[in-house]
């Protein structure tokens, strides 16, 4: 069942990059003050790069942007090199006008876990919802920290990494050994993600085909995070072609 998403195939990565940059820059010319979603990972990157670009060429200014983060390591402070924060900063916010201190990143060393998580959904709704989320998924299906069995309903909590995340973190992208990923994350929930008023998930290359398969043509069902996305009014898929290749026809 293919459900409401929306699959959108482009030739490769950089065609991806250009079409969510697009989806960005349109999104924020339209309503200066978005509250835009954004995730960490290596998909994400090219498309960091072109929004940037985008902008400046076509002078959309991010200044009254307000951001959220799907999620955060858990132990890792914000200026450590594999903390998404850190990541946020070098991708994207250094290069646009967006406001520091309009975005939101959850603080991985934060006292009381809980707080911070309760403090973050409650700012997403103080400024209005997100209008736009751009999401990666997991070779397991997982959706920001959201791992296989995580209800529909989730909120933005403390969760564990599974074993398959810790080993496609550290394959020398990120982290070089598995010993040094951090257990635990704050993530978002499925609910929170959910609510956003428009979605997109971005995956490239092939290791990535059969996750994108069962999420866009399975069940919809926990054991598979992104697909409980299938019924979600407007979220978008845009794909390479190997990320797109188990789709059915
Ligand atoms: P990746 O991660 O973009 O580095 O493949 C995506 C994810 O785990 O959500």
């Amino acid at each position: 069942m293919a459900g409401n998403i929306k699959v959108v195939v482009c030739k490769d990565a950089d065609e991806v990059a250009r079409k969510c940059a697009g989806m960005f820059v349109e999104q924020v010319r339209n309503k200066p003050t978005s509250v835009l979603g954004f995730a960490t990972g290596s998909t994400p990157e090219k498309s960091y790069a072109q929004i940037a670009k985008l902008a400046k060429a076509e002078k959309v200014s991010f200044a009254k942007v307000t951001s959220f983060n799907l999620d955060e390591y858990w132990g890792l402070d914000g200026d450590h090199d594999q903390s998404y924060r850190y990541f946020m900063n070098e991708q994207l916010f250094k290069h646009i006008d967006i406001r520091p201190w309009n975005t939101n990143v959850l603080n991985g060393k934060a006292r009381f876990p809980e707080i911070e998580c309760r403090a973050y959904e409650e700012k997403i709704v103080s400024v209005g919802g997100v209008d736009l989320w751009v999401l990666g998924i997991g070779n397991n299906g997982h959706i920001a920290f959201n791992e296989p069995g995580s209800p529909v309903d989730s909120r933005t909590r403390l969760v564990s990494l599974t074993q398959s995340t810790i080993d496609a973190n550290s394959d020398g992208r990120f982290f070089k050994v598995a010993a040094e990923v951090p257990r635990c994350a704050l993530s978002t929930g499925i609910g929170t993600i959910r609510d956003a008023r428009k979605l997109v998930l971005l995956a490239t290359g092939a290791k990535k085909a059969d996750a994108i398969a069962k999420a866009v043509d399975g069940a919809f069902t926990p054991d598979v995070p992104a697909s409980l996305l299938q019924d979600h009014p407007d979220c978008t898929f845009i794909l390479d072609q190997e990320a797109a290749s188990k789709l059915k026809k």
